[in-house]
């Protein structure tokens, strides 16, 4: 198993729509075992295929919830769908999300309460995930990433501004910038 460098925002890969993964052989398992790998030494709870840059639509997940159960699986070519949003103000605190392409950044931003998940996972078994909370937000933020929107895509006035300020101001926002887990301290 090995970390995997995660690419920053401009980066095409995570800009485009991925494609449906098909087969699940060993090359696959290899990978999604890389993505786990990466995702824990992040740390992050979700890491989508185009996050290493791999246009395919394929995401893995570990969250421990309050209760001290994990949730924990691999998203092969996923369906998603999602409950209404609600309009009401935002909560800073309970509605802010961060992505491991835009490093050591958080912003508020509202998504639905509920959604179902219905993926394949590595034994090739479809299965379907009833999720609220924050399992239903690192679901749509994930399955995002495999239609190359990044949480920063959907920001709302004035966060959408900030965060282009952000990115501009550490130099992201092109092709070819990634770091790597364990070694780079973006916070710093
Ligand atoms: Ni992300």
């Amino acid at each position: 198993m090995a970390v995997l460098p995660i690419r920053i925002t401009g980066d095409p890969v995570l800009h485009s729509p991925a494609e449906p993964v098909g087969a699940i052989d060993d090359e696959l398992r290899t990978l999604v075992a890389d993505m786990h790998e990466t995702m824990h030494a992040a740390p992050g709870v979700g890491l989508a295929a185009p996050q290493v840059g791999l246009p395919l639509r394929l995401f893995v997940y570990r969250w421990e919830d309050e209760a001290g159960v994990v949730h924990e699986g691999t998203a092969i070519d996923p369906e998603l769908f999602i409950s209404p949003t609600r309009i009401d103000p935002l909560d800073e605190d309970e509605e802010s999300e961060g992505c491991l392409s835009i490093p050591g950044e958080r912003f508020p931003l509202r998504r639905a309460d509920r959604a179902i998940l219905r993926a394949t996972d590595l034994d090739g078994d479809r299965y379907e995930i009833v999720a609220e909370g924050w399992l239903a937000r690192i679901f749509q933020h994930e399955f995002d990433h495999l239609n190359g929107v990044l949480y920063a895509d959907r920001l709302a006035h004035p966060y959408d501004k900030t965060v282009a300020k952000v990115i501009r101001k550490k130099s992201w926002g092109g092709p070819g910038q990634s770091w790597m887990p364990g070694i780079d301290d973006l916070d710093a």
